[in-house]
């Protein structure tokens, strides 16, 4: 099978940018006047959404002199989020032609062309020379990447010597059945979930230094019940994740939160320094 292709066709979907402006007509809003945060709802497609990302980009806090690699960058959601928040310019590669489409519009509609840009590209194999980057960030795209050392080799290649690179990506930290469908994976042909002391060991190889794992399960559980609170007092909200994931996401973010709820993976951030 053809990995690649395949991840591409599990996220690829047509009518996303108009999916997203509808949910937000609809939520009394109005597209033509729309800035970054006003559509976290829907385009931060990992765990603790924008909350999360508003951690990531304290922790990394990069300058607006920065250039940041978004590697496997979804909608764009969290680009927008560190360009608009830090004035730092954002390359993002992804495989899914749909998403790199849906994200040059959104950043368009959000004034943030100047400094969010979005292209196809695998992140194991990155158009871009070395040492390009200053940081790079990898956001719940490694399960589905099984050559980690090759993708740490990449990132590495394109960052700058001191360069800093964030991930923040669901792994398993315990013994346990992962089902399946997943957000990221219908099947587990292209799930790659692998251990913090995996991505610890891979990134050191590939020439990071690495520091301690952060575990976020306890923040994300949280806010994942405050929002199935919400909805279950006020209703789903028009714009949400179920957007982009389409009609499969109640069985796929169901499957993950229970999944985490076991103890049997979690959200792990680490932060790791190009030597
Ligand atoms: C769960 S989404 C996360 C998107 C984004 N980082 C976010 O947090 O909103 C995973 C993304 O990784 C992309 N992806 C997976 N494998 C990739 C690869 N080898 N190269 C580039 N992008 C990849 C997918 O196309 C998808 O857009």
């Amino acid at each position: 099978m053809d990995i690649e292709r395949a991840v591409a066709d599990h996220y690829g979907r047509t009518g996303i940018e108009a999916a997203i402006l509808e949910a937000l007509r609809a939520e009394g809003r109005d597209p033509d006047r729309i800035t970054a945060s006003d559509l976290s709802a829907a385009d931060e497609f990992h765990l603790g959404w924008h909350a999360v990302t508003l951690d990531l980009i304290a922790d990394l806090a990069p300058g607006p002199e920065d250039h940041l690699l978004d590697v496997g960058s979804g909608v764009g959601g969290p680009a927008r989020a560190f360009a608009d928040r830090t004035g730092c310019r954002v390359t993002g590669i992804d495989l899914t032609e749909a998403y790199v489409e849906a994200a040059n519009a959104l950043t368009r509609r959000c004034g943030l062309a100047d400094r969010a840009t979005f292209r196809v590209a695998s992140a194991l194999a990155m158009p871009f020379g070395a040492r390009t980057f200053d940081a790079a960030t990898l956001i719940h795209v490694g399960m589905n990447i099984a050559d980690k050392a090759g993708l740490f080799a990449q990132v590495r290649r394109v960052l700058k010597p001191g360069g800093r690179f964030c991930l923040y990506e669901v792994m398993r930290v315990a013994d346990g059945d992962i089902p399946h469908p997943m957000p990221w994976a219908a099947t587990a042909e292209t799930s790659f979930v692998e251990t913090p002391e995996t991505y610890r060991r891979l990134l050191a190889t590939a020439g990071f230094a690495v520091g301690e794992p952060i575990d976020r399960s306890a923040q994300v559980l949280a806010i994942g019940r405050a929002m199935r609170e919400r909805a279950a007092r006020t209703g789903v909200p028009p714009l949400g994740l179920h957007v982009l994931i389409g009609p499969a996401s109640n069985e796929r973010m169901g499957n993950v939160m229970r999944t985490l709820e076991s103890g049997t993976i979690a959200p792990v951030q680490m932060m790791a320094r190009a030597a």
